[in-house]
C-alpha cells in the first residue's frame, strides 16, 4: 500500500477532490494499517458527504460502517479512559483526530497522531485535552462486531442505562402501588376506631402526593422507555439495512417478497422493544413482591392469590408451544402474502394487459384465507388465557375476603388488613391480565427476533474476516480458467469449463443464443457470484480477493436491465461514481445519448424520475444507465447488451462516441447487434455454457461457419 504522506501526493481519480477532513481520513488510514487492516482512502471517501467542512459524528460513524469499524461515543474526559476505552478515537479542535491506542500508567498513553505514532504521552499535557469535542472507542474488532444476535444486543446495550431506568422506575412505582392498600389498613383499623380526622387529612395528603409521584415516575418510565427504543430502533434498522445491500447473492436467499417481509418483521420486534408490553413484562416479577406484602399483611390469606397465580402462570405456560407455532405460521404468510404483493405491484402493466391477474389474485386469496384462519386460531388461544386469568383474578377477590371474613372471626385478622390484603392482590394480579397479550407479542417478537437473526446470519460479499487486496490502479486483464458455475438452487451448470484471457485493452464482442451464459460470465468477472470451481481473474488476481468497492469503481458494468431509482436523472448518472463533476456528467450524458433527449427538455437533468425510472420510455432508461456507467474514469467496461433499445440511428452515434471514450481499455460488450461489432477486434461465441469459438472478428465473415455455431454469428454479418 502506498503510504499516505499529504493531500496533495495522493492520487485522486475524481475529477473533483474531497477535501474535507483530511485529518480524519489520515488517522482512519493509519490506525487501519496499525491493526492490519487494508483500507483505501476511496472507500473512506465513498461515505463522506462531498463539501462538508466538518465531519459530523453522522459522518464517523457511516465511513465506520462502510470500513468495518466498530464505533461507539465515549465521555469526554480523555483523562478517565480505563483500559476497555481504547483504542480511542479523540476528535478535538474541531475537526483534528488522534487515536489514543493503549493507556499505560500514571496518566500516560501511546497515541496515534496524523504526524505519526508517540509513545509514552501524559494526556494531561496535551493541547488537544483542552478542547476535545467527541471521543469514541473503535476497533475492527471482527468477532466481537459479527457475533450472533449482536446486531440486536449491541444497540441495546447502547441503550442500557435508558433500560436500567426503566427498570428502576417500576420497581418503584410497584413500591408505591402499596400505598393504597397501606392507607386503606390504617383508616379501617386507628382512624375508624378513634375518629382521628386530623390523622385521615395527614394520611391523604401523604397518599395524594405517593399517587401523584407514582403518576410521574410512570410518565418518565414511558417516556425512557420511547427514548432508549428509538435510539436503539435507528441503530438495528441501520445494521439490517448495511446487511440487506450486503449479502452475498451466492448464499441462498428469500425473493425479494420474502427479503422485505423479513426487514418488516423489524417492526414486530421495534414495537415489542419500545411498547407497554415490556413494561408489564418488567412488573411480572414484582407479583411475588405483592404476595409478600399479602403475606405480612394478611398470613395465610396469601395462600388463596399464590395458588391462583401458580395457575393463571402455569395456563401461560401451557398455551404458549400453541401460541409459538401459530406465530410462525403466521410470520410464513405474511411473508408469502407480501411476495405476491410486491411482485403484483412490480408488474401492475403487464398484470393488466396479461391472464396474469387472475392468478395473482388467486395466491392473494389464498393467502388471505391462510393467514385469516392462523390469526383466529392465535385469537382463540389468548382470548382463553385472557378469560382464565380474568376469572382467576375475580376468584382471589371472593376467596380472599372468605378466608380473610374467617380469620378475621377467629381473631387473626383486622378489618383493616382484611381490605389491605384485596387491594393489594387486585394490584399485584393486575399484570397478570396481560399475561396472555404478553405471550402473544413475546411469541410474535419471538418469531421475528429468530427470522431476522438468520437474515443477518447470511454470508456478506465484505465478511469482516477477509483481508481484501486493494487495487489502487487497474490494467484490465480478465481471465476465466476453466470455470464451471451454477446458480444457487440450480442443478444445472450455467457456465461449463469456461477459459478465455483478455488482454487489457482488448476489446471483445461476447457472442450467443440467449440462455448461453453470456451474462452469466459477465457476472462472474465482476464477483457478484464466485464460480463453483475454477478461478475468474482480474490484472492475475482472484475477482474474489479483490476489495468489492475496488472491482466497481474500476470496472464499469452496465447491466442488461436498466435500474433507475427515484430521483433526478442528474442523480441517477452521478451515482456511478464516487465525486462527478459537471463535466463529467454531461461528457457521460452526450455518449449515452441522454443529452440527445433531455437537451431541450424544460427540466433538463433536474428531471425526476419515480421508482425504477418510471416516465421514461426503455430507451431512455437504458440511455441513463449508459450514462451511469460511463462516469467515473474506468479502466475496464463490462456491457451487457447496451444498445437493445436503441433505435439504429442512435445506436451508431453511440457507437462512434463510445469509440473515442475507450481507447486504450478493455471492453467486454455482449450483443446481439451487428453495429456493435464497430466496436471490438475479436469474438467469443458462447453456446450452452461453453465457448464454440473464439477468434478474431473476421470469424464471422467465414461462408461455411462452423458446424453449432449460433445464428448470432451469421447474422451479425457486416
Ligand atoms: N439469477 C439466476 N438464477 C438462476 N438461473 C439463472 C439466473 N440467471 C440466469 N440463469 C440461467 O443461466 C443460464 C444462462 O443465463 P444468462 O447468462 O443470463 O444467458 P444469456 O447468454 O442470455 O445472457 C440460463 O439457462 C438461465 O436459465
Ligand atoms: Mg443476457
Amino acid at each position: 500500500m502506498t503510504p499516505y504522506t499529504d493531500e496533495a501526493d495522493v492520487e485522486i481519480l475524481e475529477p473533483k477532490p474531497v477535501k474535507l477532513a483530511s485529518n480524519f481520513e489520515k488517522i482512519i488510514l493509519d490506525f487501519a494499517r496499525q491493526s492490519g487492516k487494508s483500507l483505501s482512502l476511496d472507500l473512506i471517501r465513498s461515505a463522506l458527504p462531498q463539501g462538508k467542512a466538518q465531519a459530523e459524528i453522522e459522518d464517523i460513524q457511516d465511513v465506520a460502517r462502510v470500513c468495518g469499524l466498530r464505533i461507539y461515543e465515549l465521555p469526554k474526559d480523555v483523562t478517565r479512559l480505563e483500559d476497555e476505552d481504547v483504542p480511542a478515537l479523540v476528535q478535538h479542535n474541531i475537526d483534528k483526530f488522534v487515536v489514543i491506542t493503549r493507556l499505560a500508567e500514571g496518566g500516560q498513553a501511546d497515541v496515534l497522531e496524523p504526524e505519526g505514532s508517540k509513545e509514552g504521552l501524559k494526556l494531561q499535557e496535551q493541547a488537544y485535552s483542552r478542547n476535545i469535542e467527541r471521543v469514541y472507542r473503535i476497533g475492527f474488532d471482527s468477532a466481537s462486531l459479527f457475533s450472533r444476535w449482536s446486531w440486536l444486543l449491541r444497540p441495546l446495550e447502547e441503550s442500557k442505562w435508558a433500560y436500567g431506568q426503566v427498570f428502576i422506575a417500576a420497581v418503584m412505582t410497584n413500591l408505591l402501588a402499596m400505598t393504597t392498600s397501606i392507607f386503606s389498613m390504617v383508616v379501617y383499623n386507628r382512624v375508624l376506631p378513634n375518629n382521628a380526622t386530623e390523622s385521615l387529612v395527614a394520611l391523604t395528603i401523604g397518599v395524594f402526593i405517593a399517587l401523584l409521584f407514582d403518576a410521574l415516575i410512570k410518565m418518565l418510565r414511558s417516556w425512557f422507555l420511547d427514548g432508549a427504543g428509538s435510539r436503539a430502533d435507528v441503530r438495528i434498522g441501520e445494521k439490517l439495512f448495511e446487511q440487506l445491500v450486503s449479502i452475498d447473492l451466492s448464499a441462498k436467499r428469500d425473493s425479494v417478497g420474502g427479503l422485505s417481509s423479513v426487514m418488516r418483521e423489524f417492526e414486530t420486534l421495534r414495537d415489542f422493544l419500545t411498547s407497554a408490553t415490556l413494561v408489564a413484562l418488567i412488573d411480572l416479577p414484582f407479583v411475588v413482591v405483592f404476595l409478600i406484602a399479602i403475606f405480612v399483611i394478611g398470613g395465610p390469606v396469601v395462600l388463596v392469590p399464590a395458588v391462583l397465580v401458580i395457575v393463571v402462570v402455569a395456563s401461560g405456560v401451557i398455551a404458549q408451544p400453541f401460541l409459538s407455532k401459530l406465530a410462525q405460521e403466521s410470520l410464513e404468510e405474511g411473508k408469502s402474502k407480501q411476495s405476491i404483493l410486491v411482485e403484483t405491484i412490480s408488474g401492475l402493466e403487464v398484470m393488466k394487459t396479461s391472464m396474469a391477474t387472475r392468478e395473482m389474485r388467486k395466491r392473494w386469496r389464498e393467502s388471505l384465507l391462510a393467514q385469516s384462519g392462523s390469526a383466529v386460531k392465535s385469537r382463540l388461544v389468548s382470548q382463553i388465557v385472557v378469560n382464565f386469568s380474568a376469572f382467576a383474578q375475580q376468584i382471589a377477590q371472593v376467596m380472599i375476603i372468605v378466608v380473610g371474613a374467617y380469620e378475621a372471626a377467629v381473631g387473626n385478622m383486622t378489618m383493616g388488613a382484611l381490605i389491605a390484603a384485596v387491594i393489594l392482590a387486585g394490584r399485584g394480579m393486575a399484570p397478570l391480565g396481560q399475561i396472555a397479550g404478553l405471550l402473544t407479542r413475546l411469541v410474535h417478537a419471538k418469531a421475528s427476533f429468530l427470522a431476522l437473526d438468520r437474515f443477518m446470519a447470511l454470508p456478506l460479499d465484505r465478511p469482516p474476516s477477509t483481508r481484501f487486496l486493494n487495487k489502487e490502479k487497474m490494467l484490465g486483464k480478465l481471465e476465466f480458467r476453466q470455470v464451471n458455475f451454477a446458480y444457487p438452487d440450480q442443478q444445472q451448470n450455467a457456465l461449463q469449463d469456461l477459459s478465455f484471457t483478455i488482454q487489457p485493452g482488448e476489446r471483445v464482442a461476447l457472442l450467443g443464443k440467449i440462455g448461453s451464459g453470456k451474462s452469466t460470465a459477465a457476472r462472474l468477472m465482476l464477483g457478484l457470484y464466485g464460480p463453483s470451481s475454477g478461478s475468474v481473474l482480474i490484472d492475475d488476481t482472484d475477482v474474489r480477493q479483490i476489495d468489492p468497492f475496488d472491482i466497481r469503481r474500476h470496472v464499469s458494468f452496465i447491466m442488461q436491465d436498466s435500474w433507475l431509482f427515484s430521483g433526478s436523472v442528474r442523480d441517477n448518472i452521478a451515482s456511478g461514481a464516487l465525486a462527478v463533476s459537471d463535466e463529467e456528467l454531461l461528457r457521460a450524458a452526450e455518449i449515452a445519448g441522454v443529452h440527445d433527449f433531455l437537451g431541450d427538455h424544460p427540466n433538463g437533468y433536474d428531471l425526476m424520475l419515480r421508482e425504477r425510472g418510471e416516465g421514461l420510455s426503455g430507451g431512455q432508461k437504458q440511455a441513463i444507465s449508459l450514462a451511469r456507467g460511463l462516469v467515473g474514469n474506468r479502466s475496464v467496461f463490462i456491457m451487457d447488451e447496451p444498445t437493445s433499445m436503441m433505435d439504429m440511428g442512435s445506436e451508431t452515434k453511440f457507437v462512434e462516441r463510445l469509440s473515442q471514450v475507450i481507447i486504450g481499455k478493455t471492453l467486454v460488450v455482449i450483443t446481439h447487434r451487428s453495429a456493435m461489432l464497430k466496436l471490438v477486434d475479436r469474438v467469443i461465441i458462447f453456446d450452452k455454457g461453453r465457448i464454440i469459438a473464439d477468434g478474431p472478428k473476421s470469424i464471422l465473415d467465414r461462408k461455411n461457419p462452423a458446424p453449432g455455431a449460433p445464428p448470432t454469428a451469421m447474422a451479425v454479418k457486416g
